[in-house]
C-alpha cells in the first residue's frame, strides 16, 4: 500500500466531535514522547502533519486523519507524562475509555513502546486494556534508530516477554528518524484493512 493522500479530519476531546464511523480506523497508543506523531509523519511522507515536539505532552486531544480518501489513521493522546495535573490525567482516562470502548469502526489500536527500555507499568496497563478490548496484537518499537542493529533482537525478546505477547502477535522495528521499518507497519494496516 502507498499513502498518497493525508489530512486531518477532526480533533475531539469529546465523542460528539468525532468523525462518522463510515470508515474503518486504526489508532495509535503509547506513552508521551514514544513517537506517535512521529510515526504518522513517517507513514504519510509528511513531516509536519502531525505537530511533534521535545516536550512531552504535545498530543493531547484524539487526532483523526483520514488517509487515501479510504480509512482513518488515529493519533491518541500520550500517557505517562509526569507533570500533568490530577485533573488532566483523569481527563485522559475518560477520553480514552470513550473511545476505546465504544467505537464500532476501530479495528486495532497498534501500541507503540521505546525499544530502548523494557515496557514501562504503564505500557504493560495499556496493553492489557487493549487486550481486554480485543484491541491488540501489533506493537511498533519506535526509535530503532537508537540502538545497534545487534541489540535490536535482544529488545524485541524483551517487548515481547513484558507485554506477554502470543506467537501471532507482532513486533515490527520502526526508525522515524531513518525512516525504516515502515513498510511492514504498512503491509500489516493493509491486511487490517482487507479483513
Ligand atoms: P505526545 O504527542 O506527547 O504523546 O508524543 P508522541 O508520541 O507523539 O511523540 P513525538 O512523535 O512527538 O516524538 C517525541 C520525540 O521523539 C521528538 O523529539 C521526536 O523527534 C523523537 N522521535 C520520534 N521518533 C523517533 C525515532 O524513530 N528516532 C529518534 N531518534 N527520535 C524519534
Ligand atoms: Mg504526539
Amino acid at each position: 500500500m502507498k499513502i498518497k493522500k493525508s489530512d486531518i479530519e477532526a480533533v475531539a476531546v469529546k465523542p460528539s466531535q468525532y468523525p462518522p464511523e463510515n470508515l474503518k480506523e486504526i489508532a495509535f497508543a503509547g506513552r508521551s514522547n514514544v513517537g506517535k506523531s512521529s510515526l504518522l509523519n513517517l507513514l504519510t511522507g509528511r513531516k509536519k502533519l502531525a505537530r511533534v515536539s521535545g516536550s512531552p505532552g504535545k498530543t493531547r486531544t484524539i487526532n483523526f486523519y483520514l488517509i487515501n480518501d479510504a480509512f482513518r489513521i488515529v493519533d491518541l493522546p500520550g500517557y505517562g507524562y509526569a507533570k500533568v495535573s490530577k485533573s488532566v490525567s483523569q481527563d485522559w482516562g475518560e477520553m480514552m475509555e470513550k473511545y476505546l470502548s465504544s467505537r464500532q469502526n476501530l479495528l486495532k489500536v497498534i501500541q507503540l513502546v521505546d525499544i530502548r527500555h523494557e515496557p514501562s507499568k504503564q505500557d504493560v496497563e495499556m496493553y492489557e486494556y487493549l487486550r481486554y478490548y480485543g484491541l491488540d496484537g501489533i506493537v511498533v518499537a519506535t526509535k530503532a534508530d537508537k540502538v545497534s542493529r545487534n541489540q535490536i533482537p535482544k529488545q524485541l525478546k524483551q517487548i515481547r516477554q513484558t507485554l506477554k505477547l502470543g506467537k501471532e502477535d507482532i513486533v515490527i522495528p520502526v526508525s522515524a528518524l531513518k525512516r525504516t521499518g515502515y513498510e511492514e507497519l504498512l503491509d500489516v494496516i493493509e491486511e487490517l484493512l482487507g479483513e
